[in-house]
């Protein structure tokens, strides 16, 4: 997991988690989900948390048990969450279970237009959690959900 990029200290991070496949932005289906890469969505993210006055870590992993011991490290550390759980969104009740733990504001992101793709995509298990959920936008999604999940911080 990345260090928070330095923003005012006495402000915990926003914590970005990326999960499955997310490491192959920018040659996955790029008609579905663009050219651009993670590297791209975490300098953005980065670039968007330090211009609302929040340091960001982000993390990726293809491992389910990661994340979910990600998240349970992040309790007492973390502002809000922003999330792409990527095909976890329509299956996993175990990582939904941990977002709950740290007890922040979550808000939800997926690049694609989940709604006009497969009926599987149409669900979701994270939506319940989040304040906000954005999909369709491009990796701009993640701009908003950071612009957003500062509002909703104060
Ligand atoms: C995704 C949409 C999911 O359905 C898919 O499994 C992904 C990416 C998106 O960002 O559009 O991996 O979350």
């Amino acid at each position: 997991m990345s260090e928070p990029a330095a923003a005012n200290a006495d402000v915990l991070p926003i914590l970005l988690l990326n999960g499955p496949n997310l490491n192959t932005l920018g040659t996955r289906e790029p008609t579905i989900y663009g050219s651009d890469t993670l590297a791209d969505v975490v300098a953005l993210a980065e670039r968007t948390a330090a211009e609302v006055g929040y340091g960001l870590s982000a993390a990726q992993t293809n491992h389910e048990g990661q994340m979910i011991d990600w998240i349970h490290e992040a309790v007492g550390r973390i502002s809000g969450i922003v999330i792409n759980p990527a095909g976890w969104t329509h299956t996993s009740v175990a990582l939904a279970d941990a977002l709950v733990v740290p007890g922040v504001p979550i808000m939800e992101v997926h690049i694609s237009n989940v709604h006009k793709r497969e009926a599987f995509r149409h669900h979701s298990y994270v939506s319940p959690l989040a304040e906000g959920v954005i999909a369709g936008y491009g990796i701009r999604g993640y701009e908003f959900a950071i612009r957003r999940l500062a509002e909703i911080l104060g």
